[in-house]
């Protein structure tokens, strides 16, 4: 999977710069070419000499080399590859590429690149853990950038914690993973999740039980299988995956424009427990208890995002799939579901609270075609995804 692929490999000033010279002999002994970018912290860490010795070709360092300006420029060094690693990933540099800065050579690649980004981040635990890596990281993951790393163990400056940079090899499954073509690779997907957030007022809100974990699984799934996956999340339990655009809404309505602003797509899972009904009378200021009696809520109906979606005449997805969180009757009411909404296929699931299967881990589905029902058995979130993700790459064959 590796043989002729060119990684982009950025090394940042940490103590474990010095595994990624092993990286490098690692990735070219699987037939990779590795295009070494080296920070000035990084090479009080390792010298440019067994960086560029070990990688066989031309190290690049600064921003202003006019040399490598005139043999290629900032712009095409971080389009040349076919994925751009950073290993180590400082504390610093993921801050840099959080916040948007390009103030120096890696930065500067990170920001014109249009290639997937990895980072394997390593750091003392306390800077690991520190709210602001956290924040970025989270930041990082949304953007859509991979990340590996890091492991727990025995730090350099005498910790124990997380921080240490991942092994070689799994930085060498990392990048394997992310260049792998697999059968979704090209196809663009559209997946909602977990629930809506209705305001009452501007500290209040009414919303419902799911904790976005079945469709959180169904997108990194996809992701998995390699495709472009457009990610659009209600407020959930659960973080999204790492490797997919992810566009955060509060409301129905705003999932609606999310869902209808995202690129056109091959295949639309709508997973979300989207609220019903929206309050119609919802106040600018927070209700006061003034003693004037209960306040009353006018409910209005929400768009039906799924049904307004599989309805398209123009720019509908191949395939359409829905959920029936049900209670009662599931087969019949998610069978009648699929027709009136017009989508192609419905997952089927009963959420009666003895089922546990609403915020817990395991979900019992039946899928539910134009050609009849297909019960699976009992399984974990991440299974139902994945077997689903692999029947929506066959479909879409
Ligand atoms: O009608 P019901 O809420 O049971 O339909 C469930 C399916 O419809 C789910 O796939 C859900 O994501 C979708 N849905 C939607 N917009 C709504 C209500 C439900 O997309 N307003």
């Amino acid at each position: 999977m590796l043989a002729d692929k060119r990684i982009l490999l950025i090394i940042g000033g940490g103590i474990a710069a010095f595994k990624s010279l092993d990286l490098i002999r690692r990735l070219r002994e699987r037939g990779a070419h590795v295009t070494p970018v080296l920070t000035r912290a990084g090479s009080e860490f390792v010298t440019p000499l067994s960086v560029s010795a070990l990688a066989g070709e031309k190290l690049y360092q600064d921003l202003f080399d006019l040399t490598a300006e005139a043999e290629m420029g900032h712009i095409e060094l971080s389009r040349a590859a076919d994925l751009v690693v950073v290993a180590p990933a400082t504390a610093d540099l993921m801050g840099k590429m959080a916040a948007g800065l390009a103030n120096d050579l890696a930065s500067t690649l990170l920001m014109a690149t249009d290639k997937r980004v990895l980072i394997a981040p390593s750091m003392n635990v306390r800077m690991w853990e520190h709210p602001a890596t956290q924040r970025n990281l989270a930041t990082l993951k949304e953007d859509g950038v991979l990340c590996v790393g890091p492991t727990e163990g025995d730090m350099a400056c005498g910790e124990f914690g997380y921080g240490r940079l991942a092994e070689p090899m799994d930085i060498v499954a990392a990048i394997d993973a992310a260049l792998s073509d697999g059968p979704m690779k090209g196809k663009h997907v559209l997946v909602t999740s977990g629930p809506t957030h209705e305001p009452i007022d501007p500290v209040r809100y009414i919303a419902n039980r799911s904790s976005g974990a079945q469709g959180t699984a169904i997108a990194r799934a996809l992701a998995a299988l390699g495709a472009d996956v457009t990610f659009v999340t209600g407020p959930a339990d659960v973080a999204p995956p790492s490797n997919v655009r992810v566009v955060k809404v509060q409301t129905a309505a705003e999932m609606l424009d999310a869902v209808m602003a995202a690129p056109a797509a091959d295949a639309a899972v709508f997973a979300a427990a989207v609220a019903d009904w929206h309050v119609a009378n919802a106040g600018p200021s927070k209700i006061k208890k003034d003693g004037n009696g209960l306040p009353e809520l006018r409910f209005a109906e929400n768009p039906d995002i799924l049904a307004t979606v599989s309805q398209l005449t123009k720019g509908r997805p191949k395939l359409v799939v829905g959920f029936a969180a049900e209670t009662d009757d599931v087969i019949a009411n998610a069978t009648a579901k699929r027709l009136r909404k017009g989508c192609d296929w419905i997952v089927a699931n009963d959420v009666s609270p003895a089922t546990g299967i609403m915020g817990g881990a395991e979900n019992d589905v039946t899928l539910i075609t134009a050609d009849g029902s297909e019960d699976w058995p009992r399984m974990g979130k991440d299974e139902v995804a994945t077997r689903l993700a692999q029947q929506i790459a066959d479909a879409l064959l």
